[in-house]
């Protein structure tokens, strides 16, 4: 199997906390992940979780309590591989008096490319991420999206083999977070794999291979969406029209919910079992037409909200290996 792009083993961060009395607080706890090349990959948790946590130990802003990772499938610190990833960190902070063409110009420079070939790069990049007339603003005038743009532009200046984005999507609107995942989409195209933290699940949902989440520093689940939300679907959504009022089922053990859309029009929420022919057969046989069927799915919201409330993380984490409850 080829290399990883990232990799932590057991990656673990302690805090010191309190002001007379210090006394450690676990924010990473034994992290063990691992990403493929090419992939784009969410890391997701409520507030506090422990994401920057991680993204800062990858990035080597601070330092481990213990365990280690691999970036590009070397150990973190080595310059060469540096030049090779991109980061966009969580609170981009600029310096407030230069224009945005100056700053990715700047950071085209410290990658090497100076002069004409710096100058263009920075142009492009400032096009790709829709800044247009403003790139000869200063930066202190800029919006939060439009700063989160220019920090995705820095991130990926250097055509990293790797990106690293802390809460991309964050100040953007919808346009903003449009442009982003097609971004986000583009940089994968091109063979870079992607990390990034979030809480918006959409964004997850719509652009990662696989994700991990994390709650109160704690890995509860890692995987793809495909294996973490398919085995969860629950039950069937059957559209029916044209059923006379009196034909319409009682809600109970075979039909859970019942909502009318519109005159004779109903939307009939099933359980996975008995299997929904019986009652289609039924209400086709009382005049009814079948407008739509389909199975339905956990979201990747409806997961995240049952587990990471759980009580029992560790619990949680044995379900979605596929091991039974004790
Ligand atoms: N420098 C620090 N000193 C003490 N505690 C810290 C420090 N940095 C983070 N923490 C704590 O570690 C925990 C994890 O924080 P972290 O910033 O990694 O969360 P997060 O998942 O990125 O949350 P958010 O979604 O709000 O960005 C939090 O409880 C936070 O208070
Ligand atoms: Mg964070």
């Amino acid at each position: 199997m080829s290399t990883p792009a990232l990799a932590t083993f057991d990656l673990t961060k302690d805090f010191s906390i309190g002001f007379w009395r210090k006394r450690p607080y676990r924010a990473l706890d034994r992290l063990t992940l691992e990403i493929t090349a090419g992939e784009v990959f969410g890391l997701l948790g409520p507030n506090g979780a422990g994401k920057t946590t991680t993204l800062k130990l990858l990035m080597q802003l601070i330092f481990p309590t213990s365990g280690r990772a691999e970036l590009l499938g070397r150990p973190l610190g080595e310059l060469s591989v540096k030049r090779r990833i991109g980061y966009l960190p969580e609170n981009p902070y600029f310096y407030d008096y230069l224009t945005a063409e100056e700053l990715l110009t700047y950071f085209a420079g410290l990658f090497g490319y100076t002069g004409r070939e710096g100058r263009t790069r920075a142009s492009r990049l400032l096009d790709q991420v829709g800044i247009g007339a403003e790139r000869r603003l200063q930066l202190r005038k800029f919006s939060k999206g439009m700063l989160q743009r220019v920090g995705i532009a820095q991130a990926i200046i250097n055509d990293p083999e790797l990106v690293i984005f802390d809460e991309p999507m964050s100040g953007l609107d919808p346009l903003g977070r449009r442009d982003v995942r097609a971004l986000v989409l583009q940089l994968r195209d091109r063979g870079c794999t992607v990390l990034f933290s979030s809480h918006v699940l959409g964004d997850a949902e719509a652009l990662c291979s696989r994700v991990a989440i994390l709650a109160r520093g704690r890995l509860i689940a890692d995987g793809s969406l495909s294996d973490m939300l398919a085995f969860k679907a629950r039950g069937w959504e059957l559209v029916v029209a044209g059923i006379d009022e009196r034909s319409v089922p009682v809600a109970g053990s075979r039909v859970r919910r019942i909502v009318q859309i519109g005159y004779g029009r109903y939307a009939f929420e099933l359980p996975l079992e008995p299997p929904p022919e019986q009652l289609m057969a039924e209400l086709t046989a009382a005049g009814a037409h079948l407008v739509s069927l389909n199975p339905i799915r956990e979201s990747l919201e409806d997961f995240f909200i049952e587990h990471v409330t759980a009580p029992d993380v560790t619990s949680i984490r044995r379900e979605v290996a596929g091991e039974s409850r004790p």
